[in-house]
């Protein structure tokens, strides 16, 4: 399942790269709409369906893998939202299955942004909440298309405490540099992120 598929972006690369199977799921109508009209009109096999991340409509052990591409779980308002997001991953996936996912590092040494969130930290350890936030890392930014869009920027550790909250084990999580450099065009409208891999005990 490509959990947060949107339009389809990562969903159709799995399928061109031989993947079967796959169902994509996002919340926006539109988006699924979009990507099921893509597939059909060019003969592609990808299933789209409308769900809630934070209440899958599956039955429990369906899955081999789920993943949720460009830092999607982190774009979901409300910490017990995400956290329901990882327990509903968890019950969704076979034993041993695999969740794949992104999310940007608060902490990583090599951000451009550190400086920024050690203010941020600074100040919320004395109490102030400036943006008026749920949790230290929320983030109200402007998307590509010029609109509000919500993201929390968490730390390894954070999410190591979360991740853990499901018996799941820790198989990696690296940073996007130490895979690969991005190219220029990709820079433009992405930052550095961490990939996760766990799996299901
Ligand atoms: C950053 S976009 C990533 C889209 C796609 N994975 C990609 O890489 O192009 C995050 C996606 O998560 C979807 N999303 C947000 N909340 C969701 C939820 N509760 N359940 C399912 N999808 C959700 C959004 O509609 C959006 O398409």
């Amino acid at each position: 399942m490509d959990l947060g598929c949107g339009a389809g972006r990562t969903t159709f690369a799995l399928s061109k790269l031989g993947y079967n199977n796959i169902v994509g799921v996002d919340i926006a109508e539109n988006l699924i709409d979009y990507a099921n009209k893509y597939s059909k009109e060019n003969g592609i096999k990808v299933d789209f369906k409308v769900g809630d991340a934070t209440q899958l409509k599956y039955k429990d052990n369906t899955f081999d893998v789920v993943i949720f591409s460009y830092n999607g779980m982190q774009c979901i308002p409300g910490e017990q939202n995400r956290k329901n997001v990882l327990k509903e991953v968890y019950r969704v996936l076979k034993p041993n299955g695999y969740y794949i996912f992104t999310a940007h590092d608060r902490h990583d040494p090599k951000s451009s942004h550190l400086d920024f969130w050690n203010d941020i930290e600074t100040k919320w350890e004395s109490g102030i909440n400036e943006k008026n936030v749920e949790c230290l890392g929320d983030l109200i930014t402007i998307d590509q298309a010029g609109e509000e869009a919500f993201i929390h920027f968490s730390t390894i550790e954070k999410l190591e405490q979360f991740v853990k909250e499901q018996p799941f084990d820790i198989i990696e999580h690296i940073h996007s540099y130490d895979i690969a450099e991005e190219t220029v065009e990709t820079k433009k409208f992405a930052g550095d992120t961490v990939f996760w891999a766990i799996r299901k005990k």
